[in-house]
């Protein structure tokens, strides 16, 4: 089996020290972190990290044993060579690092979530890849969570009819937040193409002055995709989903703990009703190691990762289409978009 050498950039929370926030929280199945994951991936060797803070870099070593260590992420590259690079920095550096990184000669990238504060940036992401032959992943990682593949070949099997719409259900952050919900219903079903979008920022009043905003708001949004899917979120509930088809919904509550399938049927032959009916049994595993490992399993066996940078690219099109839409008084945004300049910060 070949091993391949990763190197980490930003050695915070994501790149490191996650895990021990979350370790009896039935939602996620540990390692969290991408040092953990890669520590027990037998695919993945862990070999250098690059962080600007000096105590991050002395904390990732003890925690980790990786001695090769540097300030400067890309005098990482130049001379640890790395397979497979994670940049787990904070927003503002996503498209700048990734760009740079591919232009640096590293083929497998794991880039946080969103990847970019415009299209402009998501832009240059996008063209990087397709000139270096990068295999690119991002940090959505309900993408790689077994769970949601169990739910959508449950639905690619047939098993509520012809799904229709999704609604998902918290409240949440444009860019932070959102990113995973709009990246979750499109995975759902099946990564259609998106055709319209009518988003609205919170407070309901929140101005964007020179088509930038400094700040990441809450944000509530209604997708039309091709073939008539529709996907709409709700500003209260635990991260859940629940996906309608004709004949009946999967739905995933709890932030994934608890999934549930319900059917159609019909009462004294005539009153519909959704009817529980039986779910298969609910397995947990790595979503970040089933992540990571997806990207080496795509280049060796030449096919696009599960998160490649078009179907990226296009989910962070739609959250930069809410944030047009609150832009242009609630109007509703057609894609492709059309103002690659919108700028939206976010961690
Ligand atoms: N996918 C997920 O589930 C998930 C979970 C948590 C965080 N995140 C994302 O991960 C990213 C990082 O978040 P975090 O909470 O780990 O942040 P963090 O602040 O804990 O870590 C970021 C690290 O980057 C370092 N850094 C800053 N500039 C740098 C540079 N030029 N070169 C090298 N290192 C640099 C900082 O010193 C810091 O140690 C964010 O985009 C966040 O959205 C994703």
């Amino acid at each position: 089996m070949n091993t391949y050498r990763a190197a980490i950039v930003g050695l915070g929370r994501m790149g490191s020290t996650i895990d021990e926030e979350v370790v009896d929280y039935p939602a996620m199945a540990l390692p969290y972190s991408i040092a953990g994951a890669c520590q027990a991936s037998p695919r993945i060797g862990l070999v250098a990290g690059a962080d600007i803070r000096p105590e991050k870099r002395a904390a990732f070593r003890d925690r980790w044993g990786v001695t090769a260590l540097y300030e400067d992420y890309l005098e990482m590259i130049a001379q640890e060579r790395p397979d497979l690079v994670a940049i787990c920095t904070r927003g503002e550096l996503h498209a700048e690092m990734a760009v740079k990184t591919a232009e640096a000669g590293v083929r497998l990238i794991y880039l946080e979530k969103a990847i970019a504060c415009s299209m402009r940036e998501a832009d240059a992401v996008l063209d990087a890849c397709r000139k270096h032959g990068v295999a690119l992943n991002t940090g959505v990682l309900r993408r790689f969570d077994v769970r949601y593949h169990t739910a959508r070949r449950l639905i690619e099997a047939g098993e509520i009819g012809t799904p229709r719409l999704v609604v998902h259900y918290a409240p949440s952050s444009l860019l932070h937040g959102h990113i995973h919900s709009i990246d979750t219903i499109m995975y759902l079903l099946g990564d259609p193409a998106a055709v319209s979008v009518h988003g609205e920022l919170r407070p309901l009043d929140l101005k964007i002055e020179d088509n930038r905003l400094d700040q990441d708001p809450h944000a509530v949004y209604q997708i039309e995709f091709d073939g008539g899917l529709a996907a709409w979120t709700v500003p209260a509930g635990n991260w859940d989903f629940e996906v309608f088809g004709t004949d009946g919904t999967i739905r995933a509550v709890d932030n994934g703990i608890t999934w549930g399938l319900r059917k159609a049927t019909k009462l004294a032959g005539k009153y519909t009703v959704y009817q529980d009916v039986p779910y298969p049994p609910v397995e947990r595993r790595s979503a970040t190691l089933a992540c990571l490992e997806d990207l080496i399993d795509a280049v060796e066996t030449g096919r696009p990762p599960l998160g490649n940078i078009d179907v990226t690219h296009r989910a962070t099109e739609l959250c930069f289409a809410v944030a047009e839409s609150h832009r242009l008084g609630g109007a509703r945004v057609t894609l492709p978009l059309a103002n690659r300049d919108l700028y939206v910060w976010h961690v």
